[in-house]
């Protein structure tokens, strides 16, 4: 869940915290550098609980609460109807060249570790705060015996979370380095939100893992049941290609800018975040702030503070992140996570790959549904096209809003994307409900994209041997050796079926939409992609 435009906190859920697993291979291989492609911020696109949708069978689903709020602010909105095709297709991409690239960045780690704090303060130093609302803040946190949360406050924006100190729903914001606009999305650390973390850390292109250094902190977070491990092992999974290590509280009594300190906790970093997937010389970075008091984040350290550090500060290295490239001439794939009438159906969801442009003919999957794009806008704004990563709606014609339901993907006519009822996963199994063993016949709910599906495991076929960093082959048909179960901690390739069509892809080729987790009674107990999809044509193998 996501608050800017207010959205209703799902009940918590406990998550245990996963096992010291290892995942080396979850790395994507063919990542290049993003070339800058974008349009307007966007925001209030609120996403479901993920388990609200976890009937998604046969009826389509009712509207999402805060669409009634989303349909008035888009009454407002002008939706050109009649199609001003590609004429100058050139002109518009001129245009776009010299647009900021748009990236998502979730902000990730322990609860308590400062994220908010560290979101509030960019928004602060970026101008978008003023020094009356920061006294007002300022006030209010006393009032509640919280002093130093008052930049907490800037994203933490209902009464519970001020009163409490935690984030529960993933707060949203907008700030602009020289060259990137960024949407940041502050996920909470506490384990009972992880839902809310997932939904966070899938949205995101990069992540600012946020770690505090205060004596004991570091230690609570990074243990068995912290949530830093847990936050970066789903960050790889869900899609997150690179990582910020902001090492905060430095300015801490009980760190006092201590080099020793932050050497510590880098060198017991390192090889967890190699474990996890990351290429640590290629995907992160680390670097040492202070939060609360802006210290390392729009300009670089002042000396005076911390003589040691030399290298850039936090804006520097979001602005010069490049993230792995996601084709805006690529077939054209984008999950619906809702829809609703205005003057003809409109979907919202996030471009995974590919350009949508008005006038465009599509398809909506699995349904084959044959639409033409009547009008694309970001946020408020009405644009002529929208590359990958923008969030957007998308008015159509062609098909009624009764007939799509959340998980449907608008594709490209030539290239569609695939609707099966079987595939091929390699799955790293967290911690199963009270230590069960994981056998053919397992059952649980599936998240993939915004497909919410009950699904069964029908066969193991290969445990993989994480020391021997031995992939798993789609292409293998015969194995040595089917396991008969595996327990916490295995990765383990399996059959997994649905009983409704799904639109998914491999991992390798899209992985956006071949990526994903298992959850049981609202607990994640598996994170995998998809390794194997049906052939072309057919819902089975
Ligand atoms: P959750 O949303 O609950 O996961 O926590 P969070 O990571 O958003 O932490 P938050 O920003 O709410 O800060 C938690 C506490 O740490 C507050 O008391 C902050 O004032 C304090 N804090 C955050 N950053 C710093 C920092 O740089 N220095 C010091 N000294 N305290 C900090
Ligand atoms: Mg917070």
């Amino acid at each position: 869940m996501e608050h800017d435009a207010h959205a209703e906190a799902p009940p918590p859920q406990h998550v245990p915290p996963t096992e010291d697993a290892t995942v080396d291979d979850w790395a994507r291989e063919d990542a290049e550098p993003m070339t800058v492609d974008s349009g307007a911020p966007e925001e209030g696109v609120d996403e479901a609980a993920p388990d609200a949708a976890a009937a998604a069978d046969a009826a389509p689903a009712p509207p999402a609460e805060g669409v009634k709020e989303i349909q008035s602010s888009l009454q407002s909105l002008e939706l050109k109807t009649n199609v001003a095709a590609h004429e100058d297709a050139h002109e518009v991409e001129d245009e776009a060249g010299e647009q900021k690239r748009h990236l998502n960045v979730v902000f990730i780690g322990h609860v308590d570790a400062g994220k908010s704090t560290a979101g509030g303060q960019i928004l602060f130093l970026s101008g978008q705060v003023d020094d009356r609302t920061i006294q007002k803040y300022e006030k209010e946190a006393k009032d509640k015996s919280r002093e130093s949360w008052y930049m907490a406050y800037i994203m933490d924006t209902n009464e519970e979370e001020r009163a409490k100190g935690k984030t529960v729903e993933v707060g949203r914001a907008h700030f602009e380095t020289e060259h990137t606009r960024f949407t940041i999305l502050d996920a909470p650390g506490h384990k009972s939100y992880v839902p809310n973390m997932i939904s966070g850390a899938s949205q995101a292109d990069i992540g600012v893992l946020v770690i505090s250094a205060r004596k004991g902190e570091f230690e609570t977070g990074y243990e068995k049941g912290g949530q830093t491990r847990e936050h970066v092992l789903l960050a790889k999974t869900l899609g997150v290609a690179k990582l910020v290590v902001v090492i905060n509280k430095m300015d801490e009594p009980t760190v006092k800018w201590s080099k020793e300190r932050y050497d510590e906790i880098e060198s017991k970093m390192i090889p967890f975040l190699k474990s996890s997937g990351y290429n640590v010389k290629k995907d992160v970075q680390f670097l040492p702030i202070s939060g609360l008091l802006g210290a390392n984040m729009k300009t670089r350290m002042d000396k005076s503070i911390c003589s040691w550090w030399d290298g850039p500060c936090l804006f520097e290295v979001l602005d010069q992140i490049e993230v792995p490239l996601r084709d805006p001439k690529g077939p054209v794939r984008m999950p619906i996570i809702d829809k609703y009438k205005d003057m003809g159906t409109v979907v919202m969801g996030k471009i995974e790959s590919g350009t949508i442009r008005e006038g465009d003919s599509l398809l909506i999957m699995p349904n084959k549904s044959h639409v033409k794009v009547i009008g694309v806008s970001l946020d408020e704004k009405k644009v002529r096209r929208a590359g990958p990563a923008e969030n957007v709606r998308v008015k159509l014609s062609g098909v009624e809003e009764e007939d799509i339901m959340t998980g449907f993907v608008l594709s490209s006519v030539a290239n569609p994307v695939g609707a099966v009822t079987e595939f091929n996963a390699q799955l790293q199994i967290l911690e199963l409900l009270d230590n069960a063993i994981f056998t053919a016949g397992y059952k649980a709910v599936l998240h993939i994209h915004s497909v919410v599906e009950e699904c069964e495991i029908v066969e193991l076929i290969e445990e993989i041997d994480m020391k021997k960093r031995k992939d798993a082959d789609p292409k293998k048909k015969k194995p040595k050796r089917k396991p008969l179960f595996v327990k916490n901690g295995a990765v383990v390739v399996c059959r997994i079926q649905v009983n409704n069509l799904i639109c998914i892809e491999n991992f390798s080729d899209f992985p956006q939409l071949g990526r994903f987790t298992l959850r049981t009674e609202g607990k994640t107990v598996a994170v995998g992609k998809v390794v194997a999809v049906p052939p072309a044509g057919s819902l089975t193998f």
